[in-house]
């Protein structure tokens, strides 16, 4: 009986091999197959893969299954995310378990533990600076404690997305201790060099990622005198993926995290993993290559574990980390939205949604193969005005001066902002000035507060819920970052925490405010943004039309100031329509007919909608899904 399942699962296995192996040897030829060790670097990785399915638990095998019958599970419109920092959230891990009640109440199904692994004592970037990608970080539990999570959010129909990051590890990680100590083979896991002059070279096309606190992308490491590749801080060495050896280690311990239960591993600063001299060295061929080929191996060997690529890059870069040209359907499951997220912000400050529409009409497909975007408003990290000149240019007016003028209105500085950011690695030599700041705080809501300012803390609250619906219709996984739904403001303490003083990403990292949660049923503006999400939510689950994988066109409006995204199910169109003015739109009848509307029903607020003087009354930041 044993043998015979046994038998089953590794014919199971054998199935798996065979349908991801063209999506993985050829990219792993093209990548390797020059190095000396490539056969025995192959024999080596199927064990890795073969091992891991072994080990694999029951429960997740099932899953496996499970996901390989419905592969769209992560599409699907009752799929809501939330991240948080597990300390900031709830204390620990095992507190997190305690917490699940209020998340679900939300609507939230997909949970983002933000980065949990073992990190570098003191400054660990907000722990993506790891020394141990196989221990949890002992202020926050164990690798049980993680385990038990993921398999109670397992019993919720909940997912647990965790972080990996693979373009570096922290200096004090056991291979760079290895290469410290003159180990030639560890120091093949990192890029070293024997003089500054290679850097150099390098350093003529390269970009600076943290301009303020860490220049340069190389670090003099004294005990080696050798310069390391550090493009974030000084304390995370960049890996050498052009080293087989460290995509074997990478693999493996992708598989040991999926086999604790995880679902989603976000894979951190992705763009960065290959260098090639001469240019930025981000989004090089290789890196889609390298996706693909780790894509490919857990297909293998935990086919329920999906992809989240963090590439934060311009529109036309970001695309194909969700599987272009050849890599379609096998890339990214998921990747951040980044653009979405900026024209938001562009089209709230500027009242205007032009080059909103043209961005997400232009760069971006209707559908995506097996993908779909990660949606979001505010995350952990600054919002960088990643607008191009050329799209600029479309519009008459300067990439440089725009870029500028939004991170002075969002930094609170230019005539008539209503935010309250601050500034994120401001670099003085290419002007580039970064923003952080809450949801809350960038929508209005601090400084109405502030100033006492009961209909601007109204607007504050419509413009945040403007974001939700938004992200929420638009196509792909909302993800709400910790304490937007209550509409947390700024926090300021981290000024006076040594190790986070110098990053001003920590005002938007604040630790939960559960007395405001507590108080989420009253009429606070926090209170009805909780309300208005949760509502959101719950109804974005219902509309069948806000699967991922149905069609999203970007429509060119009637009317200036609205933004239109037609979701296009095979039954029947949603229209869903934003106005970001402070003003009311009129939206003439005959356009949404022209569009199919026949009914003239808002799914979002279940009503059927009257028309006047022959079109659709949209209030200031209002917001509808039509059918
Ligand atoms: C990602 C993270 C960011 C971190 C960087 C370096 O961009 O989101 O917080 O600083 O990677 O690991």
């Amino acid at each position: 009986m044993a043998r015979k399942a046994k038998t089953q699962q590794d014919e199971i296995f054998t199935l798996r091999l065979q349908r991801s192996a063209p999506d993985l040897w050829p990219m792993l030829e093209a990548l390797y197959g020059s190095h000396p060790d490539y056969t025995g670097f192959c024999d080596r990785l199927l064990t890795a893969l073969h091992s891991a399915w072994a080990a694999r638990p029951a429960d997740l095998r099932r899953l496996d299954l499970h996901r390989d019958l419905e592969p769209d599970w992560f599409q699907r419109p009752d799929r809501a995310g939330y991240v948080f920092y597990i300390d900031r959230f709830a204390g620990s891990l095992r507190n997190v378990l305690d917490k699940l009640d209020y998340l679900q109440e939300l609507g939230i199904t997909y949970v983002h533990l933000m980065p949990c692994l073992k990190p570098r004592p003191g400054d660990s970037d907000g722990g993506y600076s790891v020394m141990d990608y196989r221990a949890i970080n002992p202020d926050l539990g164990t690798m049980e404690d993680l385990e038990q999570v993921a398999s109670a959010l397992r019993d919720r129909g909940m997912n647990l997305c965790i972080d990996l990051v693979l373009n570096h590890t922290a200096k004090e990680h056991a291979w760079a201790e290895a290469a410290r100590a003159g180990d030639p083979a560890y120091q093949d896991y990192y890029l070293m060099f024997d003089s500054p002059e290679l850097p150099n070279r390098f350093e003529e096309t390269l970009v600076e990622v943290f301009p303020d606190n860490a220049p340069g992308n190389f670090t003099h490491d004294p005990s080696t005198d050798k310069w390391v590749w550090t493009t974030f801080n000084d304390h995370q060495w960049d890996l050498n993926w052009a080293n087989p050896q460290v995509f074997l280690e990478v693999t493996e311990i992708m598989l040991f995290l999926a086999n604790r239960g995880v679902d989603v591993l976000r894979l951190d600063a992705v763009a960065f993993m290959w260098k090639r001299m001469g240019t930025r060295c981000q989004s090089e061929p290789e890196v889609h290559m390298l996706l693909q080929a780790l894509r490919a191996c857990c297909r293998i060997a935990c086919p329920a574990v999906l992809h989240l690529e963090e590439a934060i890059v311009a529109p036309a870069e970001m695309l194909p980390y969700l599987g272009r040209g050849r890599h379609d359907g096998k890339e990214g499951n998921l990747a951040y939205h980044n653009s979405l997220m900026v024209q938001f912000w562009n089209a709230l400050a500027t009242r205007d949604t032009r080059m909103m529409t043209h961005v997400l009409r232009t760069h971006f497909p209707a559908t995506l193969t097996n993908a779909t975007y990660a949606t979001y408003i505010r995350c952990h990290d600054d919002i960088g005005w990643a607008i191009t000149d050329e799209d600029a240019g479309v519009f008459g007016i300067s990439g440089p001066a725009h870029r500028a003028w939004l991170a002075d209105f969002y930094e609170g500085q230019a005539p008539g902002s209503f935010a309250r950011g601050r500034l994120f690695q401001e670099n003085p030599l290419t002007g580039d000035k970064r923003i952080s700041g809450s949801f809350a705080a960038l929508a209005g809501l601090e400084k109405a507060v502030n100033e006492g300012d009961g209909p601007a803390a109204e607007t504050a609250v419509q413009r945040i819920l403007l974001g939700h619906a938004l992200i929420a219709s638009f196509g792909g996984i909302p993800l709400i970052y910790m304490g937007d739904e209550l509409a947390m403001l700024n926090d300021h303490s981290y000024l006076s925490v040594p190790e986070h003083a110098h990053d001003s990403r920590w005002v938007h990292r604040p630790r939960m405010d559960w007395a405001l949660a507590a108080a989420r049923e009253g009429d606070s503006p926090s209170a009805r943004c909780f309300q208005g999400l949760r509502h959101i939510l719950a109804h974005r689950r219902a509309v069948a039309e806000l699967h991922g994988g149905v069609p999203t066109v970007v429509l060119v409006p009637p009317v200036p100031g609205l933004f239109a995204v037609a979701r296009r199910g095979p039954a029947r169109t949603v229209l869903c329509l934003f106005n970001f003015t402070d003003g009311w739109l009129h939206v003439p009848e005959g356009w949404l007919r022209a569009e199919g509307m026949q009914q003239l029903y808002d799914e979002l607020s279940e009503a059927q909608v009257t028309l006047h003087d022959g079109g659709l009354s949209l209030p200031p930041q209002g917001r509808v899904w039509l059918v």
